[in-house]
């Protein structure tokens, strides 16, 4: 990693305190970040101040670990390393909520700073770990949580701090955007895609976290707190998975000129009355083919935002595996050490706006609506009149002629969740209506 300019300035390498560090956890990223951080030793002191000391790994099983690690630095308790006094600094990437929330709490409560890629834990838990840093006056990082090297953290807690963010956009899910870009690509079922997705190693042996759309929510609550200085936990956050989305809906979305892509949004709402509230969700979205998000393929992440002052940006990147979110680590483990040797705190947790969350029900959205109707004369009159009952304006209708039933698809313009849902469940109870089959919001 070090350029040969950088090797000739590194004759004197700074002597400044040395910062001693504790690893919690020794897996794919955690022995990732050990290995760059030896690598990287010289390059560290300098962008410090100070050398960088490794005091310690923690591991469930230090046999297993015995050859790549020296027996010294092997620790089966977490919490003696993290006690160490020459500890300053707790990296912990084991992954989990409740053991590592409690070996967090004891580190920040014991005066270190910790540097986590911990994204249920930080979305589950923000507010405990944040007030345990304010108290102990040390700092919490957290930039590999959402999207590993991706700087979304660093971006809205740094760079957009004096703007106002309206609405973050993001891919921030490897697997299922591999899965939803391969059905795209093939034409094939949702199941194969994902056994696809097994194979080459992007889902998880039990996917449930992914498909279902609970990481991206743990995603989408740390960013919606971020951009909006307001509190939101992974359980505020509405969460749809992509395990319904079939062949048949990529195939009519295609034919729309869309594709599906599981977003997570962070929205700054507005009332007629002027009132702010936020909404964060994660559910399978229509995006248009030519809005930059439609082009983040394979198991891409890209976050997408949409700022007062800023205008549109967009973030795009691996979003996952050990070297890119060893990369995010070992970026918030440098400005932890800058701190502990030059003084000073890293940007804290800011809620002072503390908005209050939207109902998700007058949260305003549009549907693509795919159904199968009786192909007989006043079954578009009857569909229309229901969608009018419920206030919903129809943006275009398309007919495609089947055997004995006709495929009706709708899309909607912008209406609330609520009257949408209605409508929905309204048009299902019609005798000509034979099956509503797919049912998918659509981005701005
Ligand atoms: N499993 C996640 C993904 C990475 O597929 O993007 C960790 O959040």
């Amino acid at each position: 990693m070090s350029t040969t300019s950088e090797v000739t300035a590194m004759s004197d390498v700074p002597q400044g305190r040395e910062v001693g560090v504790a690893i919690l956890g020794h897996g794919t990223v955690g022995s990732e970040v050990r290995r760059l951080m030896e690598a990287n030793a010289e390059a560290f002191s300098h962008r410090i101040g100070g050398p960088l000391a490794l005091r310690g790994v923690a591991v469930s099983n230090p046999t297993k670990h015995s050859r790549t690690l020296p027996k010294e630095l092997l620790f089966d308790d977490a919490m003696e390393l993290i006690a160490r006094e020459d500890v300053d600094i707790v990296v912990e990437v084991i992954g989990g909520i409740e053991y590592p929330r409690k070996l967090v709490l004891a580190a920040l409560n014991a005066g270190k700073s910790v540097v986590t890629a911990n994204k249920a834990l930080v979305a589950a838990h923000a507010d405990e770990l944040a007030d345990a840093a304010e108290a102990a006056g040390v700092d919490l990082y957290f930039e590999a949580a959402v999207a590993a090297a991706i700087p979304v953290v660093g971006m809205l807690r740094r760079s957009l701090a004096g703007d106002q963010i309206e609405r973050i956009s993001g891919i921030v899910n490897g697997t299922t955007n591999f899965i939803l870009d391969a059905m795209d690509e093939t034409g094939a079922s949702y199941d194969d895609m994902l056994a696809e997705a097994t194979r080459l190693g992007y889902a998880e042996a039990d996917p449930t976290a992914d498909v279902e759309g609970h990481d991206a929510a743990s995603k989408a609550a740390i960013m919606a707190s971020l951009a909006f200085h307001t509190r939101v936990k992974a359980s505020d956050v509405y969460c749809e998975g992509i395990t319904k989305i079939t062949a048949q809906d990529i195939e009519a979305a295609k034919n729309a000129g869309y594709t599906i892509k599981l977003l997570a949004i962070c929205e700054r709402i507005r009332s007629a009355a002027g009132e702010d509230s936020v909404s964060a969700r994660v559910h399978p979205t229509l995006v248009r083919r030519d809005h930059p998000l439609a082009s983040v393929n394979g198991s891409y992440n890209a976050v997408f935002v949409e700022a007062e002052a800023a205008g549109r940006l967009m973030f795009y990147g691996n979003g996952a595996g050990g070297n890119p979110t060893a990369s995010a680590v070992l970026g918030d483990l440098v400005g932890a050490a800058r701190n502990k040797v030059h003084g000073g705190r890293a940007p804290g947790e800011s809620t002072y706006a503390n908005l209050p969350l939207a109902d998700f029900g007058q949260v305003p959205t549009r549907y693509h609506i795919d159904m199968h109707v009786r192909d007989r004369v006043g079954v578009l009159a009857e569909v229309a009149a229901v969608c009018a009952k419920n206030g919903i304006s129809l943006r275009t209708v398309r007919q495609e002629e089947r055997d004995d039933a006709a495929r009706l698809i709708l899309l909607t313009h912008e209406a609330s969740e609520e009257s949408l849902d209605a409508t929905v469940t309204e048009l299902a109870t019609l005798d000509d209506v034979l099956t509503v089959d797919t049912v998918i919001r659509m981005a701005e």
